[in-house]
């Protein structure tokens, strides 16, 4: 299983982002960079510009997680602003498919997020139309919450609607991932690893994504 890890700079020091990034890289397979609106989830992160400013001066592929309403409208500008992977929420989204197919033709990868009580199965048609499943292990909004078990049978379910739909799809992981909650998520087929605090809480961020890996690696199947 070839796993990539997601460094979430919603955890590091905003006045310095540029250097934070330099921190991962090399490390790192993704930059996850939280986009919250202040409506669809009840936090206030950043927007476009930041992200534009980030494409000019990081190295690391930009995996935008965009946590906004009508992503119809905001999502295909990140993709066009040179985002190597944007992701839209399934609850936020009016026209899905037409939406992916619009990602996508703008040349990044398309991922589709579920909050943690959104069913996968609704979705299963949608499966090729997508180059990534998000499964939210957290209500999105915000970094260092604990990362909620109830939503590992998902997880399994998901990659089990992968395999049978034989397409390429990702399976993301996103929140409360740690050294302590890795496994699990490896174990229940997710390839993909948002880590924030784990990460930018750590004393050696870089070194803690090769950690978190190597528990991915061994984890998964
Ligand atoms: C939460 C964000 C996450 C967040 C994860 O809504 O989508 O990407 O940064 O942070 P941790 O890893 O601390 O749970
Ligand atoms: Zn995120």
């Amino acid at each position: 299983m070839a796993v990539e890890i997601s460094p979430s700079i919603l955890s590091a020091d905003f006045a310095h982002l540029a250097q934070e990034c330099d921190r991962v890289a090399g490390a790192a397979d993704w930059l996850h960079v939280d986009v919250m609106d202040n409506h669809f989830v009840p936090n206030l992160t950043l927007g476009l510009p930041i992200v534009e400013s980030l494409l000019a001066s990081v190295s690391t592929p930009i995996d935008c997680h965009l946590m906004i309403e009508d992503p119809d409208r905001w999502a295909p500008a990140y993709a066009e602003a040179g985002a190597g992977s944007v992701t839209f929420h399934a609850e936020a989204a009016g026209a899905p498919i037409r939406l992916a197919r619009t990602i996508r033709a703008a040349g990044a990868r398309v991922g589709l997020g579920l909050k943690p009580a959104t069913p996968v199965e609704p979705y299963a048609d949608l499966l090729a139309e997508i180059d990534m499943l998000l499964v939210m292990t957290v209500e999105p909004g915000f970094g260092g919450q604990a990362f909620l078990d109830v939503v590992l049978p998902k997880i399994r379910r998901a990659r089990a609607l992968i395999a049978a739909a034989d397409v390429e799809v990702a399976l993301q992981v996103d929140g409360g991932v740690s050294l302590e909650t890795i496994e699990r998520c490896a174990a229940a087929g997710a390839d993909v690893f948002v880590a924030g605090s784990a990460v930018y809480r750590a004393e050696d961020p870089a070194h803690m994504v090769g950690q978190l890996r190597q528990l991915a690696e061994s984890a998964g199947n």
